[in-house]
């Protein structure tokens, strides 16, 4: 097992990742937290696998969890789904010395974070991961939230977990197609931060084939340590993560958060913003065609269907938060391993490349 720290204004904690954590997931807890309540937040696909277990464990550690499950889905990502949740957990008797169990994918993560941050003005959140994209992304940097009808991540607060059990093992019950779209956060932290993961990707082989416990480590690292620089999102270190994401938000939106996934849609985002940083920041054409065939590899999208309804996709951008008075902070890459942020993108330079996605 590999113990990463993660390191913010708002206090320090752990990441532990390796293979067969679960199975010791009590004694884990009890490292960090007093004897005391807690809710498991976990969606109708993940409980069957793990809840039972898990529930176990704390008991036998000395903890009283209540499992509450929440259909699966990012339909479920609600202000009102979140008030039920703090509803049954204070029917429960849940109070401010119980702490939140977060076990799922990033739709748990951050509804289950939500709650953790408002439940009595806010109770210790801990995250058990059971997406790819979860473990490298969404359970590091302590962002929680629910979605509205005007947009998704509109309403939330920062609030870090205490502690993150990233077991490698619950990765197998994964369908194939949600494993695959966690590569494209995995992709997006080589181009913008990691030249050298991006090699490795781009020339990993079945004989060396980089593990997915590394990789799940290295990701954490990078993504924590530009967490670490900008915490609360003012100084656009961490607007850099949004690489890909301002297409990519527009087309998850246009295609009504059914078409595709989060991260088959940051992939196709990812290409257009490539377009962009050749025009707007000098990005060689190889490092282009490198980050497409890299995307490919992973059986990701790089083109939209013919039919799909593009101006949409610029209708759902004035949604979107980094359209800072209603200038765009969009993120370019002027070579593959960095990433900085550009005023100098207008819309319809976004328009142009998304006609051609
Ligand atoms: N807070 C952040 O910083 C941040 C960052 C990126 C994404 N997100 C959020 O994360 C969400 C997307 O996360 P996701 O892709 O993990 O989606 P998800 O949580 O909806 O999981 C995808 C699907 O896989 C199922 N599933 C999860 N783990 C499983 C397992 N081990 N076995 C079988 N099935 C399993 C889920 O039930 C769901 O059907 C979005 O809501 C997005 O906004 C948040
Ligand atoms: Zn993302």
């Amino acid at each position: 097992m590999i113990s990463t720290e993660v390191r913010t204004a708002s206090g320090s904690y752990s990441v532990l990742i390796g293979s067969g954590l679960l199975e010791s997931v009590g004694e884990r807890i009890k490292e960090k937290m007093s004897p005391a309540q807690c809710a498991i937040i976990s969606d109708t696909n993940v409980a069957p696998h793990f809840a039972n277990a898990i529930e176990k464990n704390l008991r036998a550690a000395g903890f009283e969890p209540t499992l509450i499950t929440v259909q699966a889905g990012e339909h479920s990502k609600t202000l009102e789904q979140a008030g039920a949740i703090c509803e049954k957990m204070l029917l429960t008797g849940l109070d401010r010395q119980s702490f939140v169990v977060g076990l799922g994918g990033g739709m748990i993560g951050d509804l289950s974070g939500f709650v953790a941050a408002i439940f009595e003005r806010g109770v210790p959140h801990l995250q058990i991961p059971t997406t790819l994209l979860a473990m490298v992304d969404s359970s590091i940097g302590g962002k929680t939230g629910v979605n509205t009808i005007a947009g998704k991540n509109l309403l939330g607060a920062v609030h870090q977990p205490s502690l993150v059990i990233d077991d490698i093992d619950v990765l197998k019950t994964l369908p194939r197609r949600v494993l695959r779209q966690g590569f494209a956060e995995i992709i997006k932290h080589a181009v913008i931060a990691d030249a050298k993961m991006f090699r490795e990707l781009k020339n990993e082989t079945a004989s060396d084939a980089l593990s997915l416990q590394t990789i799940v480590q290295r990701n954490v690292e990078i993504k924590s340590n530009i967490v670490t620089k900008d915490e609360f999102d003012r100084t656009g270190e961490r607007a850099l993560l949004n690489f890909g994401h301002t297409v990519g938000h527009g087309i998850e939106r246009a295609g009504n958060y059914e078409q595709f996934l989060h991260g088959e849609a940051v992939s196709l985002g990812m290409i257009a913003a490539c377009a962009i940083s050749v025009k707007k920041a000098g990005l060689p054409i190889a490092d282009v065609k490198a980050i497409v065939d890299l995307i490919q590899r992973f059986g990701l999208p790089t083109k939209l269907p013919d039919d799909f309804p593009r101006e949409r996709i610029l209708d759902a951008l004035k949604f979107d938060k980094k359209f800072e008075q209603g200038q765009i902070r969009f993120v370019v890459t002027p070579k593959i391993g960095s990433a900085n942020l550009s005023r100098d993108v207008t819309m319809d330079d976004i328009r142009e490349v998304v006609t051609k996605l």
